[in-house]
């Protein structure tokens, strides 16, 4: 295995980029370079033979499973986001479950008094802090302006140090972004995602920790939840799906359920930039199944620490032209 070793100490010379140090949200778990290698990790800790996942995922999340010839088994959720379990779970596979939104804390917990070898996936689920001794992983890139990144929670640990991620030619759009605009960084975005495919597991990169140990969590935090409460009083009577805010969350979009089929086509050609939950899931289900409706309808509003309720406000008054 590759050795890095640490650079000389040198004194002087140009500056760097200069990153605002503190702590990070999540000192104490491991870190890696992405949530499916966080996935792997777990498979391969555990020898897991075999893992029940969702229709509604992400198809990077099968990445790992075939690496490791690990049989798999999807299963449905329902209004809820819920697990429909109807089928006996293997006694030695594991359940892979998604905090939908972050907003399904209560389930998670739910399942984990109930499920085994429970894994939570919790990529949109940032702040919900991982349940004792329940196999847990976070993406970072979800949340946070960084192109890579993962954080795990499992008590069985690697023995052994993996090599360092390196993120130095995944950074353009982030950089682009800023000096001219979201949609200029968009092609190198998708180009810098489609270079985390197939990558081995590597503890993550050094630029990715600086950062996100330069964030001001709180305050992500809080606007997160300021914003979702916002829509969420404005949208609830329209939305389709009907949920109470759990306590103390933060979610990573409000999730706007409507029959429209086209409602995200409208929001994009306005410029509100809403993705879809997710692609694959077209491809996995057939057209009479939830989860296919889901991927089609379902609209994620954005939310995050970027914006303030005037952008909320203004997003929502759009969004009421196509109610
Ligand atoms: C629900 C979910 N889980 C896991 C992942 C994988 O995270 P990463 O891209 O960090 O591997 C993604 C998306 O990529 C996702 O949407």
């Amino acid at each position: 295995m590759q050795k890095t070793k640490p650079a000389p100490k040198t004194i002087g010379g140009y500056f760097e980029l200069q990153l605002t140090p503190g702590k990070e949200h999540y000192p104490d778990l491991v870190r890696l370079n992405t949530g499916r290698n966080a996935l792997e990790y777990i498979l391969k800790q555990k020898g897991y033979t075999k893992i029940y996942i969702p229709y509604f995922t992400c198809d990077v999340l099968l990445e790992p499973i075939k690496r490791l010839d690990v049989a798999y088994q999807f299963y449905s959720i329902n209004e809820q986001f819920e697990p429909i379990i109807d089928f006996e779970i293997e006694p030695h596979a594991c359940f892979l479950y998604t905090d939908y939104f972050g907003i399904k804390k209560e389930t998670v917990k739910n399942l984990s008094e109930q499920i085994k070898n429970l894994i939570v996936d919790n990529s949109q689920a940032f702040f919900s802090e991982p349940l004792p001794g329940i196999d847990t992983f976070y993406s970072c890139r979800k949340f946070f302006g960084v192109p890579d990144g993962a954080y795990l929670q499992i008590n069985k640990k690697l023995g052994k140090k993996l090599p360092v991620d390196s993120s130095t030619n995944r950074f353009s759009h982030l950089i682009k972004s800023i000096e001219l605009g979201i949609e200029a960084g968009y092609s190198d975005f998708k180009a810098n995602n489609d270079a985390l495919t197939d990558n081995e597991i590597r503890s993550m990169s050094v630029l990715t920790q600086k950062i996100l140990s330069g964030i001001n969590y709180a305050d992500c935090a809080r606007i997160r939840r300021q914003n979702f409460n916002f829509l969420h009083k404005h949208l609830q009577a329209h939305n389709l799906f009907k949920f109470d805010i759990p306590d103390d969350c933060s979610p990573m979009v409000y999730p706007f359920l409507s029959n429209d089929r086209d409602l995200k086509l409208h929001l994009i050609q306005k410029k509100i930039f809403v993705a879809t939950y997710w692609p694959n899931v077209f491809k996995w289900t057939n057209n009479k199944m939830y989860e296919n409706y889901l991927a089609r309808c379902l609209v994620p509003l954005p939310i995050d620490h970027r914006y303030n309720l005037q952008d909320m406000f203004f997003m929502l008054n759009i969004l009421q032209q196509f109610l």
